[in-house]
């Protein structure tokens, strides 16, 4: 059962669903650490959420996690200040319209979108099997594409802005279920999820420019941020997930991804392909 008074740490915590789903987990009374790219925004939304919540125990920590190095000082700041952490939910996200490479050189979409939460997650690995039981929670999309291009992975041949942000999404998902096969037995969980189409800024970013004066009208028929998030908090605290593993949830029940994130083949390939672009020597093995 994951504690009451565990550790909880949100990326992309400052605006949108990750806002929400830090509110939702502030008011089980956990220690949530909030993660922002903007130190301002970030300090303004902790105050918030305390307001709201009455939750004196969040915490902000500030990191670009497009930035490999930023990702690695926030794991070691995090590791300064905490001993535990016990639900990590991996929710920063961006779509790029145009080809943009990170500070590391690596296409943006992957970089937000999947490489961020595969980095951030194998650095903090130690820290939640020590913590055990764990959970970690991938907010992925039922954007995800069919199927990975892996002579393109950082899309230099071919650029399809919505096609790159959805083959980073499913490179999320066949991480998510290759990290749950390594972590089998350690009380720590990986799983996926969609949250819904929810009325957030990503949607902007997506818009095509046609759609775009319309779209006060079209988020209105989207989910709140509120109700977006329902599905990850459910991963996050609900003692029904209590030891699933490796699956993808939307609407807070368990349900398919697309058949290719199923590929243990592929899996490896994508998990070996994230661990070079990230220089991990050592993402989590089976036994580590
Ligand atoms: N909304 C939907 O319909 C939908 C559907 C499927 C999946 N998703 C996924 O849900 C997740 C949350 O998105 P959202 O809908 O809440 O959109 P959002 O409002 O745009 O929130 C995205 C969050 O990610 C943060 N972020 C983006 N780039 C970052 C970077 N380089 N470093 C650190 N943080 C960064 C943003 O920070 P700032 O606050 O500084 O901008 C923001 O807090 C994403 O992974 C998205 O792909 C959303």
């Amino acid at each position: 059962m994951i504690q009451r008074n565990g550790v909880f740490l949100v990326t992309g915590a400052s605006a949108g669903l990750g806002k929400a789903i830090t509110t939702g987990l502030a008011r089980q009374g956990a220690t949530v650490v909030m993660v922002s790219r903007n130190r301002q925004k970030g300090e303004e939304t902790l105050s918030e959420i305390a307001g709201v919540t009455g939750n004196p125990s969040l915490d902000l920590l500030v990191a670009d996690l497009s930035s490999q190095q930023a990702i690695r000082q926030l794991a070691q700041e995090f590791q300064q200040r905490y001993s535990r952490l016990h639900i990590l939910v991996n929710n920063a996200g961006a779509h790029m319209q145009q080809r943009q490479l990170s500070v590391d050189g690596i296409e943006m979409n992957l970089a937000i979108n999947h490489l961020s939460a595969f980095l951030l997650t194998n650095l903090l690995v130690d820290t939640m099997r020590a913590s055990a039981p764990a959970r970690i929670v991938n907010v992925a999309s039922n954007a995800m594409t069919r199927s990975v291009n892996l002579d393109d992975l950082q899309s230099e041949q071919t650029f399809v802005p919505f096609a790159v942000y959805g083959q980073a999404k499913l490179a999320m998902a066949l991480c998510t279920y290759a990290l749950a096969r390594r972590l089998t037995g350690t009380g720590v969980t990986a799983n996926a999820l969609h949250p819904g189409l929810t009325a957030t800024n990503i949607v902007d970013a997506v818009a095509p420019p046609i759609a775009r004066p319309f779209l006060g009208i079209i988020k209105r028929f989207l989910q709140t941020p509120e109700q977006g998030a329902q599905t990850a908090l459910y991963l996050a605290t609900s003692p029904e997930v209590e030891g699933v593993t490796g699956q993808y949830f939307v609407r807070s029940k368990q349900g398919r991804s697309v058949p290719n994130s199923y590929d243990e083949a592929l899996q490896e390939r994508v998990w070996t392909m994230s661990a070079d672009l990230v220089g991990l020597e050592r993402a989590v093995s089976p036994r580590s």
